[in-house]
């Protein structure tokens, strides 16, 4: 329905009918970006400190607005401000309101000012706070791994390759591996903060400004690094929204990974761990079942940011410089990785904590499917056999142990006589398990030693101690 009469909206000066209602309703973005107001009213403030410092406007008008703003503040907080769709979005919801606390003063405000540089502003405002939240999460959920593997420093598990049983590890090891995932994506996360932290204020719409504006000042009141460079840049720039969800998207694999192992650990065909009552569910027909949901849900959830990812991609792929409002659609992809990361981080770092592990379960599975095969190969390198004969020697035990229903320590020395006359008996002492682990004492390896270092390096890092 066209509504006839003159547009009242704030930019309706040229408009002499009003907005189509399912335009409103389809252009409005408030029902995602009013969480932006804390930012908006930040970059408000700034901005007008800033004209009143260059005499842009009068010093009392300034005081005035900012107290203003300060008041719409409160009322956003005591959810005393109606949302609606006819004044599209937090921006001009925020002027609509400070006109209504000051009055005429209030349209001083967005002098020099556009939307198109003022949510760019907002945006970068509010991720910096989430980014910098993000990164403790994170740093928290490091330090329940760094935690559970200290606790569990010297526990055997089967490590794996294409998920059949290769050659025993430390538990603590394999967490450790995930440390150093996420601390590459802590790195990922910090790197990326430094490309938000530019302020593009005063770009306005896209070419600049005629007021004087002092862009350093109002970067400094804002506590940003570095001033935008270039006017069309600051207003078309969504990189950093991009990179965010980029970074976002390989954590969330990260979690996703060991959600999968998490989960099959907790099967009764693993049962290498127990997950508590507190973070597993029950099922409305089996009374059996405990269900490793909250793993499977983060594994889930991995797949709606991967969607955010592309979303944004394709959203930026084709448009032209400047701003064009298919950029509104930048948010809610935004703000769903950021609230589906910060839930998935800070559910694991509790979980993480309420999980327990079965080491007898983890060690006996280490005894059958010849996870010493290799070792056996080493052994007689160590006798002086070629590593490649050595494998194929090793080859033929296996072939040998499994024909008579073996593993390889339980054949007899003649046995293994009949494959190498370099095997001795103190073979029996090298193909045991704990010796295994051992002997892996290349630098990043599994020995005892080298993952007590890694804790310790780890704990350092995170001033545990
Ligand atoms: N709500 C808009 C957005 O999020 C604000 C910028 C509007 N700019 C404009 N020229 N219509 O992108």
């Amino acid at each position: 329905m066209e509504k006839k009469g003159r547009n009242e909206k704030l930019w309706g000066g040229r408009f002499l009918q009003g907005t189509d209602e399912l335009v409103e309703k389809f252009h409005a973005s408030i029902d995602f970006d009013k969480r932006l107001y804390d930012s908006d009213i930040d970059g408000s403030i700034a901005h007008v400190k800033m004209m009143a410092k260059e005499s842009i406007i009068p010093q009392d008008d300034a005081g005035i607005i900012i107290e203003g703003l300060e008041k719409v503040r409160k009322k956003i907080e005591n959810n005393e401000i109606a949302f609606s769709a006819a004044l599209e979005d937090i921006h001009m919801h925020i002027e609509d309101a400070l006109g209504k606390e000051v009055g005429e003063v209030g349209k001083k405000l967005h002098t020099g000012r556009s939307r198109n540089d003022q949510v760019a502003l907002d945006v970068r405002i509010y991720l910096k706070k989430e980014t910098e939240l993000i990164i403790d999460l994170l740093k928290g959920f490091q330090k329940s791994l760094v935690i559970m593997a200290q606790k569990h420093q010297d526990v055997i598990m089967p490590g794996y390759t294409h998920l059949q049983r290769a050659q025993p590890v430390l538990f603590s090891h394999h967490l450790m591996a995930y440390y150093e995932m996420f601390k590459r994506d802590i790195q990922r996360f910090e790197d990326c903060f430094k490309r938000i932290d530019v302020m593009p204020l005063g770009a306005a719409a896209l070419a600049g400004t005629t007021y004087p504006l002092n862009r350093e000042f109002t970067k400094e009141l804002l506590c940003f690094s570095k001033v935008s460079d270039n006017s069309i840049d600051s207003v078309s720039d969504r990189d950093f929204v991009m990179e965010f969800i980029s970074h976002a998207s390989i954590t969330m694999v990260h979690f996703s990974r060991l959600s999968e192992e998490l989960i099959l650990w907790s099967s009764s065909e693993f049962s290498f761990i127990t997950i508590s009552d507190s973070f597993t569910t029950g099922s409305s027909i089996m009374p059996q079942k405990k269900n490793p949901d909250v793993a499977e849900l983060v594994r889930g959830k991995t797949g709606r940011v991967l969607g955010n990812l592309i979303n944004i991609f394709t959203l930026m792929k084709s448009l032209p410089l400047a701003y064009n409002k298919d950029m509104q659609e930048d948010k809610e992809p935004l703000f769903d990785t950021v609230d589906t990361l910060k839930i998935c981080t800070d559910v694991y770092t509790r979980m993480l904590a309420n999980i327990l592990v079965h080491k007898d379960r983890m060690y006996d599975a280490c005894k059958q499917g010849f996870l010493n095969a290799t070792d056996l190969a080493d052994y007689l390198v160590s006798k002086g056999m070629t590593f490649r004969r050595a494998h194929s020697v090793a080859g033929q035990a296996v072939a040998f142990a499994l024909g008579h229903g073996k593993e390889l320590n339980d054949m007899t020395i003649e046995e293994f006589k009949t494959l190498s006359e370099l095997i001795e008996k103190d073979v029996y002492g090298y193909l045991e398990i704990d010796k295994m682990i051992e002997r892996r004492i290349s630098y990043g390896g599994t020995s005892f030693n080298n993952v007590k270092k890694a804790i310790q390096n780890a704990k350092v890092e995170l001033g545990l101690q």
